[in-house]
């Protein structure tokens, strides 16, 4: 078996920074392995206007490692009052490569998210003209619809009929988990992708509530049944250029996960690649890691390659990583696979 792997370097495109002691503590873990990561805006207030992104993109860089050459790409958070000719500026000189549609109530800091979605549609039509992509958060938020269903009911009543009313638009469907959203994106054109999470290709929802609850599984969209854990490892290890990785690595710290009312997230970054060289490992395809964490992204994106590689290797005792991650604001605690990695970045 080989046990050195060389391949482009990746990119995230669908990462957790936070900022201020949060940012600081947890950027080198992506900027040490990754080139580029698409920023999520769902900070308290939200990054919604070009001005947001441009002073959040300078606390990025401040808080970059000096010797890490990363790249930080902007989204911006979609609200009912959003101003389709900022958004368009933004994305013509280059300082945002996409929006962020959060349906209100979603998910952590998704309260100024969209409940109309006739009330955007302006920004979504210009955004089509330009080109300019659309990140999803794919989950209906009606409290009568049970959680584990709510981003399959999201593609029929919401997405669906939205790509057909701008089928030019460019969308990405994030953190897809289910076969339902699988399915959907093979089933269209090249205007639709989905971005897979490094977690959601490894638990299923028994890790977060069999033999005890655990909240260092718990993040939204909920893992699912192990029928979808299969069906998204199928479409993140055959190649299809329609499934990247968007690790979703979202930080909190351990007080805020372990609560009678725990916060949602995963945070992931500093194994993710260990965790996928395993996967991939496992399904026997370790030639296709590379389009999932470095090729089919920027393609989607309209972007090359980043030109520099990694090296993977893979030793036979188990690598050692921190179980937390300390920083001003308190620990976060890093996924637990469940099994020994043995694959290292280097
Ligand atoms: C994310 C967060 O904490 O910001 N949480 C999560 O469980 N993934 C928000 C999100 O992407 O839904
Ligand atoms: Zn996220």
């Amino acid at each position: 078996m080989a046990n050195t792997l060389t391949i482009t370097k990746p990119d995230d495109w669908h990462l957790h920074l936070r900022d201020g002691d949060m940012l600081k503590g947890v950027i080198a873990d992506t900027s040490a392995n990754f080139s580029r990561a698409i920023i999520m805006p769902n900070l308290v207030p939200p990054v919604i206007t070009v001005a947001d992104a441009i002073s959040y993109r300078e606390r990025i860089l401040a808080a970059k490692p000096k010797g890490h050459n990363f790249t930080p790409l902007m989204t911006l958070y979609l609200t009912e009052q959003t101003d389709p000719n900022d958004v368009a500026d933004g994305f013509k000189s280059g300082v945002v490569s996409a929006c962020k549609l959060y349906p209100a109530g979603a998910t952590t800091n998704s309260a100024s998210g969209v409940s109309n979605f006739d009330n955007i549609m302006p920004v979504l039509e210009k955004m089509a003209d330009i080109g300019m992509p659309m990140c999803v958060h794919g989950e209906v938020t009606d409290s009568d619809i049970d959680i584990f269903d709510r981003e399959a009911i999201f593609i029929d009543r919401v997405l669906d009929p939205l790509r057909k009313r701008i089928p030019e638009l460019k969308v990405i469907m994030e953190h897809v988990t289910t076969k339902e959203g699988v399915d959907y994106v093979k089933s269209n054109d090249t205007l639709l992708a989905a971005t897979l999470t490094t977690h959601h290709l490894i638990i299923n929802r028994n890790a977060i509530l069999a033999g005890g609850i655990k909240p260092h599984y718990y993040c939204l969209p909920v893992a699912k049944r192990e029928l979808h854990r299969l069906a998204l490892r199928e479409a993140a290890t055959s190649g299809d250029k329609r499934f990247f990785l968007g690790t979703d690595s979202a930080p909190h710290i351990d007080p805020l996960k372990l609560s009678a009312c725990g916060c949602a997230g995963i945070y992931t970054s500093i194994n993710t690649m260990s965790c996928l060289a395993h996967v991939f490992e496992q399904e026997n395809a370790l030639e296709k890691l590379e389009a999932f964490t470095s090729l089919n992204g920027p393609a989607f994106y309209g972007m090359e390659p980043n030109s520099e590689k990694i090296t993977l290797t893979r030793q036979d005792e188990p690598i050692e990583y921190p179980t937390k991650v300390k920083t001003k604001q308190g620990d976060v605690t890093v996924f637990d696979p469940m099994f020994p990695l043995h694959w290292s970045v280097n």
